[in-house]
C-alpha cells in the first residue's frame, strides 16, 4: 500500500535556521496481516519491520546532512525510544555520543499524566549540538519539557526526532524537526512502544486491541 504524503511544509524563511522538513508519510490504514501469535494483542499493523527500516534510513540521511562533522549528542528518551534509537544510530556516521534520559509520565496507561525524571544524563551537553529522540509525539508535553531541560543545561542547539506523530492529540504547541510517520489517534504498541510495560519487543507497530485495555482495567479492579 502506497502511503499518503502530508502536504509539504512551507519554505523556510531566509532567517530560519531550522532544518528543512522532509515529507512525512501518513499511515492511516491498517494491514490485517498480523503475525501469528499477536492477533489477540493488536487489531492491525501500522508499520512493518521493512517499512520502519526504510523510513529510518531516510531520516538518518536527513539528520546526518544537517548535523555534519561537528560532534553531537543523541539524547534518547527511555524507555520507548530504545529500539528506534538503536536502529537510527546505526544508520548515522556521526561523530556522535549516545546518551539516555529517563522520563515517565504517570497516567492510566493510555493517557499521559505528570512527568517525572527517572534517569539523568551522563554526559555534559553544555555548548553541544543535541538531537533528542523519542518514540511518539502525542500531547507534546514530554518533548517540550525535555527540550526545555536541555536548553536550561546550556545545549547550543537542540533538534528533535520522533518516530511517530499524532498531531490530532496535541495539547502543547510542540513539533519535531524529523518525523518518521504521522498516525491518527490510535493507541499503538510495539517497536519500543508499550502498554503497561508490555509489547515493546514486537518488531512491528500495531494498534492495541481495546479488549486488552479492558482486561487490564478489570485486573486493576480485582
Ligand atoms: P506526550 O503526550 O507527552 O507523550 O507527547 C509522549 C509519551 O506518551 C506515550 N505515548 C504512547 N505510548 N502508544 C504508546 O505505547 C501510544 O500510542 C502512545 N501515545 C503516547 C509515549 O511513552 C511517549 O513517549
Amino acid at each position: 500500500m502506497k502511503p499518503k504524503i502530508a502536504a509539504p511544509a512551507p519554505a523556510p524563511t531566509r532567517r530560519s535556521r531550522r532544518p528543512v522538513p522532509i515529507d512525512v508519510p501518513v499511515l492511516d490504514r491498517l494491514s490485517l496481516r498480523i503475525p501469528s501469535g499477536q492477533k489477540t494483542i493488536v487489531s492491525g499493523v501500522v508499520a512493518t519491520p521493512a517499512r520502519l527500516r526504510r523510513r529510518i534510513r531516510e531520516l538518518a540521511r536527513s539528520i546526518q546532512d544537517d548535523f555534519g562533522n561537528r560532534e553531537w549528542v543523541v539524547v534518547a528518551l527511555l524507555n520507548g525510544s530504545v529500539l528506534f534509537v538503536a536502529d537510527l544510530v546505526r544508520e548515522l556516521h556521526g561523530p556522535l555520543i549516545l546518551d539516555f534520559i529517563g522520563v515517565s509520565s504517570y497516567g492510566d496507561g493510555t493517557e499521559s499524566g505528570k512527568l517525572v525524571y527517572t534517569k539523568d544524563l551522563k554526559f555534559e551537553v553544555a555548548g553541544r549540538d543535541v538531537l533528542v529522540v523519542d518514540d511518539i509525539l502525542d500531547t507534546g508535553r514530554t518533548l517540550s519539557e525535555v527540550i526545555r531541560r536541555l536548553k536550561s543545561l546550556g545545549a547550543r542547539r537542540v533538534r528533535s526526532c520522533v518516530l511517530l506523530d499524532k498531531p490530532s492529540r496535541r495539547v502543547v504547541k510542540q513539533g519535531a524537526d524529523y518525523i518518521g510517520f504521522q498516525i491518527p489517534d490510535w493507541f499503538v504498541v510495539g517497536y519500543g512502544l508499550d502498554y503497561a510495560e508490555r509489547y515493546r519487543h514486537l518488531p512491528f507497530i500495531g494498534v492495541l486491541r481495546p479488549e486488552v485495555i479492558a482486561a487490564a482495567a478489570r485486573e486493576r479492579v480485582r
